[in-house]
């Protein structure tokens, strides 16, 4: 049974999939018929419900269909999959091993084209490299057992990636696949929120969710009418106007989640001098930045991808109205999360020699 989350629950609980999604390596085991064992670490993607190994360009000595995992599963359809942590504080320990039937994926087939994308998506060195002329290989699990030090239910409780990785590898999507993101995965990003810094520890924001299809429908209209009449001020193009009104009506009912970082004041100092009272709100609108941050990263190590929107900052009234939210939260902007569909070409980031003006 494949759930409206996209996992498949007969085997796998959210936690495995989380974690099945997150970690980066896993290690192949296939056998020749003779039963001959043969193992190798393998990149792959998860969506779910399949796993998906690319035949890719790194340095092989043989052509693909020589490869001898691909020999053993044209002999023998039976392979083995471990996805493993590992460090030196053995508390830690935790692996999960599938066992299933592999097969090839033919190029130019629907499934093949998805798992090319998943690929690309979750390794950037994919996407400079033709996999997609060539078949991968496709496993469907039969079973599924996992372990872990602790013995609690399976979390990711580090991300799979390197942290640099992680914070380069981040980048807007403006288009996103239709399927739905599971639960877990977005309680898992708003988890990470709440251990930003934030002014006197007071944590200023609060995070409203929209998934219903019907809420993003009226929070995209609300805002649509205010932006319409703030291009209108300008004296913008009609056709203009209304072209970059769809667009953004688009990214905003076609996010699968939309998450709207909000202020949240009533924990702060109070300050009789404006100075203080105006450093005050910076400071929170600073952390508020740094949960977002911290929501942008968890996402991205959970195989998410996230983009940004500033509307709700210029009409939080209208948000408000629309979602009926207290007077008390400040929206302060609209973040997209889901599977991304297309990558936007990316912005340069200047080098860093250029950003630090002074280092002693
Ligand atoms: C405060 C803030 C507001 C932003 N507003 C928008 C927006 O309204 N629309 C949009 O497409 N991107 C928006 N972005 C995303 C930036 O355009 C994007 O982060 C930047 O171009 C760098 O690209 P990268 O994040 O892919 O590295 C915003 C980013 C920030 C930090």
């Amino acid at each position: 049974m494949v759930d409206k989350a996209g996992v498949n629950r007969l085997l796998f609980t959210p936690g495995q999939a989380a974690f099945l999604s997150a970690q980066r390596v896993a290690r192949l085991a296939t056998v020749n018929k003779e039963g001959k064992p043969y193992v190798v670490p393998v990149c792959y993607a998860f969506d779910g419900s399949f796993f998906y190994v690319a035949l890719d360009e790194k340095p092989k000595s043989v052509p693909p269909a020589h490869l001898k995992r691909v020999r053993n599963i044209l002999e023998n359809p039976r392979v083995g999959l471990v996805v493993d942590v590992y460090g030196e504080d053995w508390a830690r320990l935790h692996y999960i091993m599938v066992n299933g039937e592999a097969g090839l994926l033919p190029p130019g087939t629907m499934a093949h084209t998805r798992a090319v994308d998943l690929l690309r998506d979750k390794y950037p060195q994919y996407r400079s490299m033709s996999i997609e002329d060539r078949p991968l290989i496709g496993i469907g699990p039969l079973t599924v057992y996992e372990w872990r030090a602790d013995g609690e239910d399976s979390v990711p409780e580090r991300p799979g990636r390197d942290f640099a990785a992680l914070a380069e590898g981040r980048h807007v999507v403006r288009q996103f696949r239709p399927e739905p993101v599971p639960r877990e995965l977005v309680e898992q990003t708003l988890e990470a929120a709440r251990w930003a810094p934030s002014p006197h520890g007071a944590q200023p924001w609060r995070f409203v969710v929209i998934t219903m299809a019907e809420l993003k429908e009226k929070l995209a209209e609300a805002m649509a009418d205010e932006w319409r009449r703030n291009l209108e001020m300008d004296g913008d193009d009609p056709e203009v106007v209304e072209k970059r009104l769809r667009i953004s009506h688009q990214r905003i009912v076609n996010s699968p989640v939309i998450v709207i970082p909000c202020l949240y004041l009533e924990d702060l100092h109070a300050y009789p001098d404006p100075v203080r009272a105006n450093a005050e709100v910076i400071m929170a609108i600073q952390s508020l930045g740094a949960a977002v941050q911290n929501i942008l990263l968890s996402a991205y190590s959970l195989g998410l991808d996230t983009g940004w929107m500033c509307a709700p900052l210029f009409a939080p009234h209208v948000v408000r109205a629309a979602l009926d939210l207290p007077d008390n939260l400040i929206p302060h902007a609209l973040i997209n999360m889901g599977y991304g569909a297309k990558d936007p070409p990316r912005r340069p980031h200047r080098p860093v020699d250029e950003l630090i003006v002074l280092y002693d």
